[in-house]
Order: structure tokens, then C-alpha cells, then sequence
């Protein structure tokens, strides 16, 4: 079968259909997500927390990421593969975003990339539509932006609410194919995604949005501590150190390796 495209994002809003989205930084968890049948997997700039073991989105860089996003395209083949542009890497002009995403799709085989910002990235957007490189965005709790925000909050609440439909308008209109809303009032997101004829994808964005993303780590239970929005559907922490401990525990008692597991 082919992957899943733009087309298929976009007539997924025209049924009124609802769809996940989870991110996946190697080969075999995309695999497992795509054979689930997740239509979008999203190689995050979360990678930075969650694959690097930093404490921001900060410090990743697209070489960082490279490897990841063409690691998770090997492992999946009917999910498309969006590629978060880290920060720093578009910010800087039009052209310098055209390189970067250059990258994802000619070295990692990713099929659309994502980056944060409303109008103030609207020439890049642009840039990269004209392109042929389809561009999701990023409003609300844009993490690259943390030092401004100071902290980790939910954004859009008041007048800022105004500005965050002016930048979701501004995305659709540079020819985004998808917007996702972190950390905003629910009564914005759905306001929002009322007002565009493209798909909005929600994290901590209430239940009107038109698809929904976690982090996989988040929603699998590996994460220690996650945001109120999380919803935990597995315990994987435990069931990695449960292993673990066995497999410890029967090698210091010698219990492994069993007949069954060795060669004659
Ligand atoms: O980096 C990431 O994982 C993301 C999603 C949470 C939307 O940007
Ligand atoms: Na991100």
C-alpha cells in the first residue's frame, strides 16, 4: 500500500473524521505505531528530552535529528513522517528554512516538516509550501520559545487568544496543510479549528481539535512525570524494569541461560 498524504489529511477534515498522531524517534516503535495504523508520525524536537536526555527542545540540532527521522521513514511504510525543524535551523530566513528542510526530505526520506511559530515564520511557511515541501505549524505552547513564555504555561488565554487565531489564519493562508495547538484553552482550539478548512491537531488543547498528538513516551507510561494533558494508556516503566530485574535476577543466580537457550 502507499503512504498517507496531504490528501488524505485534508479529506479527513472534509468527513469530519478524527485521527492520532504520535511521535517515534527509531525504527522499531515506528513500526509498531504504524502497523496500529497512526496515519502521522512525528519525529519531534521532543527527541531532545525524551532520545538526548536534555532539559528543553534547545539544544537538538538537525544533526541530531537526521538519523532519527531516517530511521523512523526504514521502519514505517504507510504513515506519513513529518520532521520538526529544530530551533534555530529556520528561524533565521526563508532560505535557511529551505536548506534545513532540504535535509529532512533528500537524507532522511521525511515527507513534510513542522515548525513553530505564526507570522513570524509566514515567509518561511511560504518558502517551503512554494517548494513543494508541505509545512504543518505550531501555536500555543511552542516549546522553542520557552525563555520568552518563562516556563512551561498555557498560552492563548485573554487577547492573546486573538493572536493566536490571526497566526492560525496567517498558516493556512501561506498553504500549511495542518496547525498544531499546545496547551490552549479548549474553547480557543475550537474556535480555531471552527475558523480553518485544515486540520488542527491538539496537545492540551481540549477534545474539538481534529486530531490529537502525544508524545509516545507520555502517552506508553515511560515518561516519570508528564503534563495534566497527558493520558497515560500503558505502563512501560514498569514492565522495562520488571524485565530488567528478572533477567538480573536470574543471571546472578545462574537461572539463565536455561538448556532451551544455548547452542549443542
Ligand atoms: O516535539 C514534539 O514532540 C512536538 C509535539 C508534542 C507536537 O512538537
Ligand atoms: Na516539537
Amino acid at each position: 500500500g502507499r503512504r498517507i498524504t496531504v490528501r488524505d489529511i485534508a479529506a479527513a477534515k472534509s468527513r469530519g473524521e478524527k485521527w492520532p498522531m504520535v511521535t517515534a524517534y527509531d525504527a522499531m516503535t515506528a513500526r509498531i505505531f504504524d502497523e496500529a495504523g497512526i496515519p502521522v508520525l512525528l519525529v519531534g524536537d521532543s527527541a531532545a528530552m525524551v532520545v538526548y536526555g536534555y532539559d528543553s527542545t534547545l539544544p537538538v540540532t538537525v544533526d541530531d535529528l537526521i538519523p532519527l527521522t531516517a530511521a523512523v521513514v526504514r521502519g514505517s511504510s504507510r504513515a506519513m513522517v513529518v520532521a520538526d525543524l529544530p530551533f534555530a535551523s529556520y528561524q533565521g530566513s526563508p532560505q535557511q528554512a529551505l536548506e534545513t528542510a532540504a535535509r529532512f526530505l533528500k537524507e532522511a526520506g521525511a515527507h513534510a516538516v513542522k515548525l513553530e511559530g505564526g507570522r513570524r515564520v509566514l515567509a518561511q511557511a511560504e518558502t517551503l509550501v512554494a517548494s513543494g515541501v508541505p509545512v504543518m505549524g505550531h501555536l500555543g505552547l511552542t516549546p522553542q520559545s520557552v525563555n520568552v513564555f518563562g516556563g512551561y504555561r498555557v498560552q492563548g488565554r485573554g487577547e492573546s487568544g486573538e493572536e493566536l487565531m490571526a497566526d492560525a489564519k496567517a498558516l493556512e493562508a501561506a498553504g500549511a496543510f495542518a496547525i498544531v495547538l499546545e496547551c490552549v484553552p479548549e474553547e480557543l482550539a475550537q474556535r480555531v479549528t471552527a475558523a480553518l478548512s485544515i486540520p488542527t491537531i491538539g496537545i492540551g488543547a481540549g477534545p474539538s481539535t481534529d486530531a490529537q498528538v502525544l508524545v509516545w513516551q507520555d502517552l506508553a507510561g515511560l515518561t516519570p512525570h508528564t503534563a495534566k494533558f497527558v493520558k497515560k494508556y500503558g505502563d512501560v516503566a514498569g514492565e522495562l524494569d520488571r524485565a530488567v530485574r528478572r533477567f538480573a535476577d536470574e543471571v546472578t543466580t545462574g537461572v539463565f541461560p536455561a538448556p532451551e537457550h544455548s547452542y549443542h
